[in-house]
């Protein structure tokens, strides 16, 4: 019998480190997913290169490429839907995601956040900015949060968070790279969470 995988699309920016852990505890965790398809606002990325690399396919998609604001979330809708897309997963996306998309995919959308959600999430927040933040506000603990997304800047309702303590000595430079090192295993964790939902 041949089990259907559910089909993700990953949206990156950046060097996509997350993208990188997820395409790896997918084999490790043998779960009944597959990463299908890259999405970047940038034509060359860390993301893009590793998707390229392992025969993933890739989509460069801008508003500039578009006339309007509707027209690309227009084609990004239908170029989901070429894919087949069950899940899209935002791993450093730096890009609003058009409403239209959100509502396509309202409770199959999650993002991660470098942060202890609701506190220094909103517009603006990202970064090293956030770990500023927490070390600004003297803040004992950090972490990161997966939340599903909707219309508003990480407002969604969280799925999983996890813990990292604020130590002393600490900067914002080596509360980055903690916090990373946490969002590597609850991206994971989160999308099998967001599997056996779908799935039940
Ligand atoms: C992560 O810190 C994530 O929380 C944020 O963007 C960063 C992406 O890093 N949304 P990477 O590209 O996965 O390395």
């Amino acid at each position: 019998m041949t089990i259907n995988k559910t089909r993700i699309a990953l949206f990156c920016s950046g060097s996509g480190s997350n993208f990188k852990a997820l395409f790896q505890a997918i084999k490790n965790k043998q779960l009944a997913a597959e990463i299908v398809l890259c999405l970047s606002n940038r034509a060359q990325c860390g993301a893009m290169e590793f998707a390229e690399q392992n025969a993933i396919p890739t989509l460069h998609i801008t508003e500039k490429q578009f006339g309007t604001f509707d027209e690309f979330a227009e084609a990004m809708v239908y170029r989901l839907k070429k894919h087949q897309i069950d899940i899209i997963l935002l791993a450093g996306y730096m890009r609003k995601v058009p409403d239209a998309v959100v509502a396509a995919f309202a409770g199959r959308m999650l993002n991660i956040h470098p942060a202890l959600l609701p506190k220094f999430g909103g517009e603006g927040m990202y970064g090293i900015r956030v770990h500023t933040a927490v070390l600004e506000a003297g803040e004992t603990e950090t972490g990161a949060t997966v939340h599903f997304v909707n219309e508003e800047y990480d407002k969604g309702e969280i799925l999983l968070q996890r813990r990292v303590p604020v130590l002393p000595g600490d900067t914002a430079e080596t509360l980055a790279e903690k916090v990373l090192e946490c969002e590597h295993t609850l991206y994971p964790d989160a999308l099998e969470q967001l599997l056996s939902i779908l799935n039940a």
